[in-house]
């Protein structure tokens, strides 16, 4: 037991040091241009990861779940958000359906696989109606929703039209077969909150797609609805901007994105040759990156308090179903028709290890130690 040496679940000072000429090089030069909003920093930013991402358009904005609904208004056009429907996981933190209720969408719910905790896309499938106008695949904790597989269902079932969008905030690098996570849907949403694989130091997010109708349509909302200076040319529109500075420091931050997600993965590879089945890392696809270190643990609680006790911090991601949560408890609620049971199942089972880059092999060590001895016990 070494309590004296605890063990974070994520420590932003050692990204931070590892890159600290960089990030304070690109913070100065900013500072000193006078140009801080809507400028050179934002556009090389967007430019740079189109490439990465292999999409034509990329549109920096304040934080993920203004992406998020920014991508909702995109789709709806000029329909009416309270006759039309979105469906969505409700095991993802709540973060699209922060953004529905914004725009005025109740979410229909649909069930995730046990095994990767993503999206079932019999269920997504199984909820779409008349009144669907996209589904939001949440690619949670690294792990790919397979896009292209979705899409197929969904045609097949009659719904070529409604539209697929992304959810990459934990998917930074994520790919399913040689397609980058953000280019298989009409529209992906990205957050670069600090801990995520890709963070900025303060807020960011960013919007993706190939489709230049979807595109030239969040750039008017995300700036009141302009098409030109003071010409409102689309209503939803809102002001939803990345500073320049935020931009200038994911630019120094993004040739680092692969090799950090390297230094996860290789994390976790360790966990998970010490689980011996009392702990059940989730399964990841080839093209997954990691997250967060997530696993099921049917005495979860007993094993989080023996983490605990080894001065080993853990975490649940997370703790409430979107259905769950106290502060929308009135809403009418709605879930696909055959309900969300492995979503209820999951969600008490469920925890995340300390996994993140500039972790020291001694604090892995510890943790590969303490699953092995509750494996044991
Ligand atoms: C899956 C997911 N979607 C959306 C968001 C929202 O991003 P932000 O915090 O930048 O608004 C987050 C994280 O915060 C997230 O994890």
């Amino acid at each position: 037991v070494q309590p004296e040496n605890p063990i974070p679940i994520n420590d932003l000072r050692r990204l931070y040091a590892a890159h600290a000429e960089a990030i304070e090089q690109a913070a100065l030069d900013t500072l000193r241009s006078g140009w801080w909003l809507n400028g050179p920093k934002s556009k090389a930013f967007s430019e740079a990861f189109a490439g990465y991402v292999s999409v034509s358009d990329c549109v920096p904005v304040a934080n993920g779940t203004d992406a998020l609904e920014l991508a909702m208004r995109a789709v709806l056009g000029d329909r009416d958000a309270a006759s039309h429907e979105i469906v969505t996981v409700a095991n993802a933190g709540g973060y699209t359906s922060t953004a529905a209720m914004q725009v005025g969408f109740v979410p229909v719910y649909a069930d995730i696989e046990e095994g990767s905790q993503l999206l079932s896309i019999d269920a997504a499938v199984g909820a779409l109606t008349a009144r669907t106008i996209a589904v939001f695949a949440t690619h949670l904790y690294g792990n790919a929703v397979d896009v292209p597989a979705l899409r197929a269902g969904m045609n097949r079932a009659g719904f070529p039209d409604v539209m697929i969008v992304e959810d990459c905030a934990q998917s930074h690098g994520a790919r399913i077969g040689d397609r980058m996570t953000g280019s298989m849907g009409d529209i992906a949403t990205f957050s670069f909150y600090p801990t995520k694989n890709l963070g900025a130091m303060g807020d960011g997010g960013a919007l993706v797609t190939g489709n230049a109708g979807l595109a030239a349509s969040v750039r008017r909302l995300q700036q009141y609805g302009w098409s030109a200076k003071y010409e409102i040319a689309e209503r939803g529109g809102r002001n939803s901007r990345m500073d320049e500075i935020q931009a200038a420091i994911l630019s120094a931050m993004l040739p680092h994105l692969d090799a950090n997600n390297l230094e996860r993965r290789r994390i976790l590879d360790r966990y998970e040759a010490a689980a011996r089945g009392k702990v059940r890392f989730i399964d990841r696809s080839e093209g997954a990156v990691i997250h967060l270190a997530v696993a099921l643990c049917d005495d979860r609680d007993g094993f989080r308090a023996f983490l605990s006790e080894r001065g080993i911090a853990s975490e649940v991601h997370y703790p409430i179903l979107d259905t769950d949560q106290p502060g929308w408890r009135a809403m009418p609620p709605r879930q696909a028709p055959v309900g969300i049971p492995v979503s209820r199942k999951s969600v008490g089972a469920i925890l995340s290890l300390p996994c993140f880059p500039g972790m020291t092999q001694t604090e892995a060590d510890r943790v590969v130690l303490a699953i092995a001895h509750w494996e044991a016990r």
